[in-house]
This record gives structure tokens, C-alpha cells and sequence, in this order.
């Protein structure tokens, strides 16, 4: 992807300016929270709320599908996450490999193109090739690029970018005061999407955990108190007609 060639917030189908009735966020990103939750209400082990919430994952696809959102990212593991226990690590590691394995002739039907943000590289090997086979399987689909943050964070992720922009600086092929937003921006592992137009969190949390810091400089932020295995499509239509109604400025003035 040529460099810039996306503005930095590329707003909604219609003028970024005033929202209105109609307008679809072109990128949605989630925080998928509240699986440990809804398992504790039912007295079932945590990973039963994970299996919950892949089936949640479906049917957000498949509504941000119906809707023409065209980039939808999915917050699925924080780098803050190895913190968890050894058994609930390895249960999630192995379910999202059988759903990959399971699912992705589905999502390559629907027209999916599969992407992974984050340290895959830190999962075990039999995750990393399904992820790998899911990403090349997919590669040239356009109706909607689904991006899994896995073992992403936010503040890694800038680190990252400014190592690079550094080592560039150190070998001389570019120099300090070249550095520019646009050139953050093009060293961050969402360097070819656009930023995210509406970030959604499920759970009643009100914080980003880490998720896509530069990218949301400007995304409508909405917080639910769904928990993400009961997120279904009705939830998903109200977090759009919800933005919908925002009346995004970028710091500016509304016509
Ligand atoms: C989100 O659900 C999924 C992951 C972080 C992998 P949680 O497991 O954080 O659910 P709660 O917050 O404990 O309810
Ligand atoms: C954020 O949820 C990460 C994901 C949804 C993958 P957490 O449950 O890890 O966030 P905190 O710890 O409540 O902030
Ligand atoms: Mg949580």
C-alpha cells in the first residue's frame, strides 16, 4: 500500500462531518469482553464463555457483512493477557485454532480477508500455522478484512514503530526531522487500513485496555454493558445506528 494513501481517519460513507442517519463506519473495531463474566453467572468454567463468544464472533462478521462495514478488528488477546493462567491460555490458544480450522472455508465464502495484529509469534507453533494458512488462504478477498489482534498492545505496537523509525534514522536513510505522523503511521502493523471509525467494548468497562492507542485518536468510542457472548446482531445494530447519530468534527467546525 503506497504511503498516506489513506487519510488518517477515513471517516464514514457519507461526510465525516455530521454523521447522519446512514452513516456506516468504514472501520469497526471491538473489545471482546465479558466472556469470564458470563461464565461465572452460569457457574461454568471460563472457557465456556470464550466458546460463547466465538459464536459471537460469527455473527458480528456476518452483520458487519450485511451492513458494508469493510474492516472489522477483533480484540482477541492483549499482551497483558499472558498474565492469565497457564490452563486458560493454552484452552483459548487451542480454541481459536479449531475455530480457524473449522470456520475459515466459511469465512473465505463470505468473502473474508483474514489479518493478524499483535505477536502471533508468541503463540505455539500448530496456532501460528493455522493463522498462517488462514491469512494466505484469504488473501486476495475485499468484502470485509477481518483483523485479529492477538497478543496486541497498543503501547507495543508504538514502541515497535519508533525502533524502526530509529533504526532507519541510525542507517541513514531517513533523517530525524522526517518523522512525521504519516511516517508513524506507515510503521504500525495497521499501516495498510484505515483508522478505526467506531470502537465498540462490551462488558460495562469504560477503558481501552491497550487496544489500537494512535489509531483511535479520533474513533467514536461506545461502551456496553452486553456481555460479549450475548453480543448478537441487535447489539451490533445498535452500536451503528448509535454512531450514527454522533456528530463526528476531527477538531473542526460543522458546516
Ligand atoms: C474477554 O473476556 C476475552 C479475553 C480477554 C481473552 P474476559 O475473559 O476478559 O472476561 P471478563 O472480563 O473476565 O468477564
Ligand atoms: C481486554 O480485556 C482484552 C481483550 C478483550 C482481548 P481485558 O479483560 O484483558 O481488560 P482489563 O484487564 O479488564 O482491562
Ligand atoms: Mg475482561
Amino acid at each position: 500500500m503506497p504511503l498516506g494513501s489513506f487519510p488518517r481517519s477515513e471517516g464514514t460513507v457519507s461526510s465525516p462531518i455530521g454523521g447522519g442517519a446512514s452513516a456506516v463506519p468504514v472501520h469497526v473495531a471491538v473489545i471482546m469482553d465479558g466472556n469470564g463474566r458470563w461464565a461465572r453467572a452460569r457457574r461454568l468454567p471460563v472457557i465456556a464463555g470464550h466458546r460463547q463468544g466465538a459464536e459471537s464472533v460469527q455473527k458480528c462478521v456476518r452483520t458487519a457483512i450485511q451492513q458494508g462495514v469493510r474492516y472489522l478488528t477483533l480484540y482477541a488477546f492483549s499482551s497483558e493477557n499472558w498474565r492469565r493462567s497457564t490452563k486458560e491460555v493454552g484452552d483459548l490458544t487451542s480454541l481459536l485454532r479449531f475455530y480457524l480450522r473449522h470456520k475459515i472455508n466459511e469465512l473465505h465464502g463470505q468473502g473474508v480477508r483474514l489479518r493478524v495484529i499483535g505477536e502471533p509469534e508468541r503463540f505455539e507453533g500448530p496456532l501460528r500455522e493455522e493463522l498462517h494458512r488462514a491469512e494466505t488462504l484469504t488473501l486476495h478477498n475485499t468484502t470485509l478484512t477481518l483483523t485479529l489482534a492477538l497478543s496486541y498492545g497498543g503501547r507495543a505496537e508504538i514502541v515497535q514503530a519508533a525502533r524502526r523509525l530509529a533504526e532507519d534514522a541510525v542507517a541513514g536513510r531517513i533523517t530525524p526531522d522526517s518523522i512525521t505522523e504519516n511516517t508513524l503511521h506507515d510503521a504500525l502493523q495497521t499501516a495498510d487500513m484505515p483508522d478505526p471509525d467506531l470502537v465498540i467494548r462490551t462488558s460495562g468497562e469504560c477503558r481501552l485496555s491497550n487496544f489500537l492507542l494512535w489509531q483511535s485518536a479520533y474513533a467514536e468510542l461506545i461502551f456496553m454493558d452486553v456481555l460479549w457472548p450475548d453480543f448478537g446482531e441487535s447489539e451490533f445494530l445498535d452500536a451503528l445506528s448509535r454512531f450514527a447519530g454522533r456528530q463526528r468534527r476531527f477538531g473542526g467546525r460543522p458546516a
